[in-house]
């Protein structure tokens, strides 16, 4: 087996563009705009529809990936190198559905959905930060970001110094 299956490459691309885009720019400007801006309801709107959007490929990716055949485990020739990737690569899952479960944490406790979503015209709250789901928002924003960039800097460092032709793994092709 040389590459993922269709599906999962499908689904990582997908998933990268549906994570990178709130996490660096919708997540960041959202919170920016203050909750007595009639803007902010809108921009939840997006940002929570588009955050359970995420979730649910995520869970699907996950079925897929244990379903499904896949090419062994990179090799760079140094174990413990080859075991952070592994890590690196089950810290996706957890904190990608930890991100989306705290995001829907502080809508339960905030009553964003009758807000946001059925117009009941109450008011937000002057800002999410009293909501220990909030906290642990913007703290797995911040971990998430550290591994998409090592996550980068990795597959970098295989396609361009070992040479290893990564990125066609994870691309369309023929898989034998
Ligand atoms: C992978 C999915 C998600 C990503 C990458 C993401 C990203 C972010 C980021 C980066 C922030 C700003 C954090 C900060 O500056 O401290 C944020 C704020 C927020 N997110 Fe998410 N989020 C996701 C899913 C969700 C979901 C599913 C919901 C709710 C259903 C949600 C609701 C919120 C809310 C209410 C805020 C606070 C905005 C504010 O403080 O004004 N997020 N998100």
């Amino acid at each position: 087996m040389t590459r993922y299956s269709p599906a999962l490459v499908a689904l990582h691309w997908i998933l990268a563009l549906m994570i990178i885009v709130p996490l660096f720019v919708g997540g960041p400007g959202l919170s920016r705009i203050d909750n007595a801006d009639p803007a902010k309801i809108g921009a939840l709107q997006g940002h929570m529809t588009f955050g359970v959007i995420v979730l649910i490929l995520m869970l699907i990716r996950l079925v897929v990936r244990l379903r499904s055949d896949k090419p062994p485990h990179a090799d760079t020739g140094n174990a413990l190198v080859d075991l952070a990737g592994k890590v690196s690569h089950w810290s996706f899952y957890v904190l990608v559905i930890l991100m989306c479960l705290s995001g829907i944490g502080i809508s339960i406790s905030a009553g964003l959905p009758a807000i946001v979503f059925q117009g009941s015209g109450d008011p937000l709250p002057p800002d999410f930060f009293a909501y220990p789901p909030r906290i642990a928002h913007g703290i797995i924003a911040n971990l998430l970001m550290l591994l998409v960039a090592l996550h980068v800097i990795a597959a970098l460092y295989h396609q361009f110094y070992l040479k290893d032709g990564l990125f066609r793994r994870m691309w369309f092709g023929k898989r034998t």
